[in-house]
């Protein structure tokens, strides 16, 4: 017999999001707080550069907001931008309350820049900011007796009757059994999917599940084409995954080609701040037509102490793979970076399925439009994840909960075949980079709708038959939401942020949203 427990409120997902969320909510609320692995594990953890805020008496907030809806290229909520854009100082605010330590030059906060800011706005723990948010937040929740963490626990699919969400079946992986959590409030803080593609800045748990649980409960899943690719990742045959973040460039660290010349003036005047999908369709460009593996960034002319004190995790991260970068320029890539679109909510962070919420990079607030500014989404995460817990302390919790069977696992076997899963999954990832990257065509995009549709269907095939374990879970998620992506952006017949078609190369004249929903 699996376990069924009972919470006021699930949390999927303990990245910063997450995190905010629990400490936010009620003391009275029972709360299960779970990760598919480490509790520190996501996205949230690696962030480098910081958090924007207006925190300068230079600075307002109706410059953030143009600067943010500028970014987000004719797609971006005003009213949501707004909302965040106010917050922000009080985001801030909390983060320092639960320990984070920003960086400061005497008493006054150092705040970098990043691409599309016009002024100095990025509050950062040097280049630590992530690692230090999530420990502090987690230390907080670890003293709050109402919540409970459950590590090693990957949701499935969640609990939902006539358009009503109940909590979600959970597997928990040390026991390797499927556990119900049955709750009054569920919500979806499991980041994004950047996962979908063979190359990215992002770790493992990247694969989308929130998304694709949410698109199967019939949830709108809105503007998922624009996959935001990060300009700069270390290129290194031994470098998974690590980014080299914008706030080099911010400190005036220029992209060159392999024989030392500068380049983005010639794509844009913003140069190096040049928002991300310029600069990672500029360098996308000169790599293609030069055959060149990599271009590089170069912060050489700054002393070795100051980038020792400003970038300490590049700094050590580039000399163990035998780059100084006091001396030497950085070999740089553009890899899949930030999920712009997502599940649709509204101010509260509530979905259209009853008492189902998302927040953080899973949601699709409207604040990023067509392309993400830097530095806004871990701002989106806390003051989205403020909002929700504000949204269901004012709610009442006595509802009649329906019954929801045991998962059923009597009908499926264990797989002798499993290296169909690391095949599909292979083939999912290398379909989205060649097909489905920077640069997109109709031929391509309908391309790899056909191949992801023969994978759908053995997916499903293997679903049916074997039971379930996480690669399986992720799988299945993975191609759907790489599907969802195809579609999105064979609906969309424009270029416009950060999805550009070559068959389509101009802007439409009135921008519109692609909102996909299961028929
Ligand atoms: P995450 O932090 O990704 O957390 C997701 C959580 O969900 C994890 O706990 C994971 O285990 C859990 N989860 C996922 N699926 C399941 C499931 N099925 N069941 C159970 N649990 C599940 N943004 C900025 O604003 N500033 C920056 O400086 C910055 N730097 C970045 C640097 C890097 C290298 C990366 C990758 C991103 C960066 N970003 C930055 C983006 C930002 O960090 C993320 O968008 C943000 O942290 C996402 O937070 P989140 O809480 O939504 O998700
Ligand atoms: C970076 O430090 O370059 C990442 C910032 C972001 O993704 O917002």
């Amino acid at each position: 017999m699996s376990k069924q427990h009972q919470f006021d409120v699930l949390i999927i997902g303990t990245g910063s999001a997450g995190l905010m969320s629990a400490l936010q909510l009620s003391d009275d609320l029972s709360i299960a707080l779970i990760a598919k692995d480490k509790i520190l594990e996501g996205s949230s953890y690696y962030a480098q550069g910081g958090i924007s805020a207006v925190l300068d008496t230079d600075d307002n907030f109706d410059a953030h907001i143009k600067d943010t809806l500028e970014t987000a290229a004719g797609l971006g909520d005003e009213s949501a931008v707004r909302f965040m854009v106010e917050q922000a100082p009080d985001a801030i605010a909390s983060l320092e309350e639960s320990g984070v330590h920003f960086t400061r030059k005497a008493d006054q906060y150092h705040l970098t820049t990043e691409g599309g800011h016009s002024a100095r706005r990025v509050a950062h723990v040097a280049d630590k900011t992530g690692e230090s948010i999530q420990t502090n937040l987690l230390s907080n929740v670890k003293n709050k007796k109402n919540i409970t963490l459950f590590e090693s626990h990957i949701a499935i699919d969640l609990l939902t009757k006539n358009s009503n969400c109940y909590g979600a079946y959970i597997l928990n992986k040390s026991t390797n059994t499927v556990e119900s959590f049955i709750t009054h409030k569920t919500i979806i803080a499991t980041g994004g999917a950047s996962k979908a593609y063979l190359y990215t800045s992002n770790p493992d748990t990247s694969t989308g599940d929130g998304i694709a649980m949410a698109y199967r409960s019939g949830c709108d899943i809105v503007n998922m084409e624009f996959t935001q690719f990060h300009p700069t990742c270390l290129y290194h045959p031994h470098a998974k995954s690590f980014l080299i973040s914008e706030a080099l460039r911010g400190e005036g660290g220029k992209l060159i080609l392999p024989n030392g010349d500068a380049f983005m003036r010639k794509y844009d005047d913003r140069a190096e701040l040049a928002p991300r999908d310029v600069v990672a369709r500029a360098i996308d460009f000169e790599m293609k037509t030069n055959g060149f593996d990599c271009v590089y960034l170069d912060i050489s002319f700054k002393e070795k102490s100051w980038l020792q004190e400003h970038f300490p995790t590049i700094y050590k991260k580039c000399i163990s793979f035998g780059i100084d970068i006091s001396k030497d320029p950085i070999p740089v890539v553009p890899a899949a970076h930030y999920t712009c679109g997502g599940i649709q909510t509204n101010l509260d962070a509530q979905s259209n399925i009853t008492n189902l919420y998302a927040i953080g990079e899973a949601a699709h607030t409207g604040v990023h439009g067509a392309n993400r500014m830097a530095s806004n989404s871990l701002l989106e995460c806390i003051v989205f994840a403020k909002s929700c817990a504000k949204h269901i302390n004012l709610q009442t919790f006595n509802e009649a909960q329906p019954k929801f069977d045991n998962w059923d696992a009597s009908r499926v076997t264990p797989s002798q075949e499993k290296v169909v899963v690391s095949h599909l999954w292979d083939e999912i990832r290398r379909i989205m980079w060649n097909f489905v990257g920077i640069v997109r065509s109709n031929k391509r995009l309908h391309y790899a709708q056909l191949k992801l549709t023969q994978i759908q269907s053995e997916v499903n095939e293997y679903y049916r038959l074997y039971l379930i374990s996480n690669d399986l879970i992720e799988l299945r998620n993975l191609v759907k939401i790489a599907q969802i992506i195809v579609q999105s952006a064979i609906t969309r017949t424009e270029s416009r942020g950060l999805h550009y078609n070559e068959d389509y190369p101009e802007k439409a004249d009135q921008p519109t949203d692609t909102i996909i929903q299961k028929s």
